[in-house]
């Protein structure tokens, strides 16, 4: 049965280069993953929620052109993003389908591996995705996760405006029944899933000025910003004044701001 689309950060242009920008500033922190599972040349690999390109370049590498990855992705629009990108990759190996992560229609079992980034935290019902990203795979094949927590989204000094803006942010999400704290209980919903072997570990970064990711709070805001002010969790004068102080803070050398904590899980599906 196809999700109710209550996917969080919309896919306006903005985010659109957003994403197209976190394939490179998240390549070291996956690339270091996948080099810890061991991904064999031949596998065959699926990617749940691709984005505009995500992790698909690196997995094509590992897999080379005797394996295969596949790509599912709910836009179309980003199916074609993602397809763009792994043509001027040169990758014939892989490829990108329209598709719904909740329910793939995909054969079970039929994959060496799978994995997912960064759709759990942004999406309800996170269990579901999992349950089916394990059931696709063959006994004895591999799962890995890459997902967000934000409890370590801060900066300092501390700013009464990120600290309201954080706030609408977490009870918006909430009142989707998005876990904004998911990324702790991954290890959780994998073993639920039947998944054995479980390893776990987590990275932080400092983001500092200039950097892309620095400004990702007003970001994620911006994405929002109509629903957070329509459903009543902030008042627009209040927003546009704590989206200024923001920009001011971030513009700041003296203000440190970090990461998520982006947790990685990889785990093994019981022959
Ligand atoms: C934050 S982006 C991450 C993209 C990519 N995995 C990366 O790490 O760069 C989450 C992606 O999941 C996609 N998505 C959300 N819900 C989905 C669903 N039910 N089925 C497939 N894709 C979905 C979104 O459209 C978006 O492209």
């Amino acid at each position: 049965m196809t999700h109710p689309d209550k996917y969080l950060l919309g896919r306006g242009e903005a985010e659109e280069t957003r994403l197209k920008r976190q394939i490179a500033n998240l390549a070291p922190d996956s690339d270091a993953q996948f080099d810890n599972i061991g991904i064999k040349p031949g596998e065959r690999l699926v990617d749940l929620g691709c984005g505009p390109g995500g992790v698909l370049h690196l997995l094509g590498k590992r897999v080379g052109s005797t394996g295969s990855v596949l790509g599912i992705e709910r836009s179309q629009h980003f199916v074609e993003q993602a397809r763009r990108f792994v043509a001027d990759h040169g990758l014939s190996q892989v490829e990108v389908r329209e598709g719904d992560a909740y329910d793939t229609r995909l054969p079970r079992a039929s994959f060496d591996g799978a994995h997912m980034r960064l759709v759990l935290v942004n999406v309800p019902e996170p269990e579901r995705i999992v349950r089916e990203m394990v059931s696709l795979v063959r006994p004895g094949g591999w799962v890995a996760s890459f997902e967000a927590d934000f409890l370590a989204l801060i900066c300092d000094p501390p700013l009464p405006a990120w600290t309201s803006l954080l706030d609408a942010y977490k009870a918006y999400s909430a009142a989707q029944g998005i876990d904004l704290f998911v990324g702790r209980r991954i290890h959780r919903l994998f073993r639920d899933a039947g998944v054995v072997e479980i390893r776990v570990d987590a990275v932080v970064h400092v983001y500092p000025p200039g950097h892309e990711r620095r400004t990702i709070l007003r970001d994620f805001i911006n994405n929002v910003r109509d629903k957070l002010i329509d459903g009543g969790f902030v008042e627009r004068g209040d927003l546009d004044r704590d989206l200024a102080a923001l920009e001011n803070h971030l513009a700041s050398p003296e203000t440190l701001v970090t990461s998520n904590v982006f947790f990685r899980l990889s785990g093994r599906v019981p022959r």
